[in-house]
């Protein structure tokens, strides 16, 4: 557990809150060995304005959740709607005051050697404070990595697979070792297929254009949220087509989406500027207008968001342990 977690935090695993200290896997669990899981990331953002958090498009994650366990097979024994109520409940019961980033996991949790899974599932759902991804405005330097990005038929690309995160695990630490903010990961057939975490971006001739979920792309929730962005309110257009490496080289912007790091413009890519290595015009509105959104701000997409409220009686802050709501 990391050092600045709050041992008292309230989690919910497989359907009891409990605190973080007592939420406990044991060392031959199946996904842990062979990873065999699949998780989620959902931001859930404060405004001071309104003086509550804002969670982004929850019931979009869920459902992705519950989609991509269906490839592995994992049984999450909740609704998206539960995980939904699940998650307003621990950012209540956690009286958090700063913008949050929840995790739901699901993973094959038999205790026993042997990488064919067993039908036995776990979830939980941990909410935790989560700042800004990125430290400056300034953009970011990003390289082309020479670790592949996964292809579908080995590890199902569009999906959240613990396993699969070896490849953004080395993608990201060489970049960061060779000097890089981010890494671009091209696809086995050498097209530009995202960065570690995040979805990819470019502006050329004032069209939006990124690759096509055929292309061993995670389906961001983000990416669908710039692209209605870029679509109704500023009258882009759009195209999902494959992106050569060099085109990176020669576009007029460049920027990643993801729920941890939101738009981040990339301003250099393999020691070349993009144009003239500023934040670009496009980038900037797009990335204004989503966290508009994210803050409950744009009421065209106020049902993006789900304000959290906050507990009506006065009660201990992790009083613990809760009273199991939500049991399977
Ligand atoms: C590999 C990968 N690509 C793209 C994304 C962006 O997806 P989303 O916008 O749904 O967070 C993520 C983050 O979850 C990711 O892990």
């Amino acid at each position: 557990m990391s050092s600045e977690l709050d041992p008292n935090l309230i989690v919910c695993f497989n359907g009891r809150n409990i605190p973080l200290r007592d939420a406990h896997v044991g060392i031959l669990t199946h996904a842990l060995h062979y990873g065999t899981g699949v998780f989620e990331g959902i931001r859930a953002y404060w405004s001071d304005a309104e003086h509550q958090l804002f969670l982004l498009r929850p019931l979009e994650h869920y459902r992705r959740w519950k989609q991509n366990c269906g490839i592995l097979r994992i049984d999450v024994p909740i609704s998206a709607e539960h995980a939904c109520d699940i998650t307003l409940e621990l950012l209540r019961r956690n009286r958090f005051r700063s913008s949050i980033y929840v995790r739901p996991l699901a993973f094959k949790s038999a205790e026993r050697v042997g990488v064919s899974p067993d039908a036995e599932d776990s979830y939980a759902i941990v909410a935790l404070p989560f700042g800004e991804y990125l430290r400056n405005d300034k953009g970011l330097h990003a390289g082309v990595s020479s670790w592949r990005r996964i292809d579908d038929n080995a590890i199902p690309a569009r999906a959240k697979i613990c396993g699969a995160y070896v490849n953004s695990a080395l993608a990201s630490d060489d970049a960061r070792r060779s000097g890089f903010d981010e890494a671009i990961l091209l696809n086995e057939s050498g097209h530009v297929a995202e960065g570690a975490t995040c979805n990819l971006f470019m502006v050329r001739d004032r069209a939006l254009i990124t690759p096509p979920v055929t292309e061993n792309i995670l389906e961001g929730i983000t990416r669908d949220c710039v692209m209605t962005l870029a679509r109704r309110e500023m009258g882009l257009t759009v195209i999902e087509r494959p992106i050569d490496r060099s085109e990176l080289y020669v576009c007029d912007e460049l920027f990643l989406t993801g729920t941890a790091v939101g738009i981040a413009p990339v301003v250099r890519v393999d020691h070349r500027p993009v144009r003239d290595a500023a934040v670009g015009p496009l980038t900037a509105t797009i990335r204004q207008l989503y966290f508009d959104a994210a803050l409950g701000r744009l009421r065209a997409y106020r049902h993006w968001v789900v304000p959290v409220g906050s507990l009506e009686q006065e009660e201990e802050p992790h009083a613990a342990p809760l009273a199991a709501s939500h049991g399977h």
